[in-house]
């Protein structure tokens, strides 16, 4: 079953990847509850939304904070029902290498990127199994397929993807499907112009991906069409992660 309207809580909805998820799940006529940290950015996130004829709420709070997802899901219970889509997005990319790091800047990265996934969804699936139907789509990254040169990013981001399978046995038999989606270099300010010069030199395809695309990616999963996509990676990358590129004819 896939409801008209379903209510989408996305988490990190104010920022740059979330304006094409927001906008693409809004005009499949979904209500999109904007999470994230300040209610002034969510309430802006919401206010594009409904400028553009959707529905949306906002909300903040801070996903790595039990008791304050608790709060929120009364909140949300109470203003708008039940949440049948979860969208874990918020997510922090520390640019530390080892030699910089320390314990707590790494921790503060699992905490963001993988804690807060599973408080939102430990939280939020107590909805989806009262109604026998929900998806939970994570948002991780490629470097948690790869290496990647920053530490912290790649270990929570590795982490979420195998929280994700593991969730399958909690989830058996009950209508709920568990994915991540797993982007590579996505037009966004999260993105360094270092990085957006690298694309067309190691990335097959040459683009950079319109969040857009990701919105698009997050419909399907949430489709009937998908109903049988449960606990993968799906990667959208252009090829980057696929190709061995030790012998890249395509170096400037
Ligand atoms: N931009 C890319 O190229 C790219 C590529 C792969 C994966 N990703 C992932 O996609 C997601 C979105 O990335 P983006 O580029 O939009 O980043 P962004 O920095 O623009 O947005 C992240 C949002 O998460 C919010 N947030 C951070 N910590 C939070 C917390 N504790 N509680 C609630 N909200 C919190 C921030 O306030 C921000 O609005 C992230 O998880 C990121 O790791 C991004």
């Amino acid at each position: 079953m896939t409801a008209n309207s379903l209510n989408i809580l996305i988490t990190g909805a104010a920022g740059g990847m979330c304006e094409g998820i927001n906008s693409r799940l809004a005009q499949a006529g979904h209500h999109i509850i904007c999470l994230d940290l300040d209610l002034d950015r969510s309430e802006a996130a919401a206010l594009k939304i409904r400028e553009q004829g959707g529905k949306a709420t906002a909300f903040a709070a801070d996903v790595c904070d039990e008791q304050a997802v608790a709060t929120l899901h009364q909140q949300i219970r109470d203003h708008i029902g039940a949440v049948q889509v979860l969208v874990n997005a918020a997510g922090i990319l520390d640019r530390k290498y080892l030699k910089d790091s320390d314990a707590q800047s790494f921790r503060r990265a699992i905490d963001i990127n993988l804690v807060g996934p599973f408080v939102m969804i430990k939280e939020f699936s107590e909805d989806m199994l009262q109604a026998g139907w929900g998806r939970i789509v994570n948002i991780a990254s490629i470097a948690g397929t790869t290496g990647y040169p920053y530490p912290s990013y790649a270990a929570s981001k590795a982490g979420l993807a195998n929280l994700t399978r593991s969730l399958l046995e909690d989830f058996w038999g009950t209508g709920l499907t568990v994915n991540n989606i797993c982007p590579g270099v996505v037009d966004t300010p999260m993105v360094i112009d270092s990085v957006r010069q690298q694309v067309r030199r190691r990335v097959p395809t040459g683009n950079i991906i319109d969040p857009a695309e990701i919105g698009g990616l997050v419909n399907f999963l949430i489709s009937d069409d998908a109903k049988n996509i449960n606990g993968t990676n799906m990667l959208i990358d252009g090829g980057a992660t696929q190709l061995f590129s030790l012998f890249n004819n395509h170096e400037d």
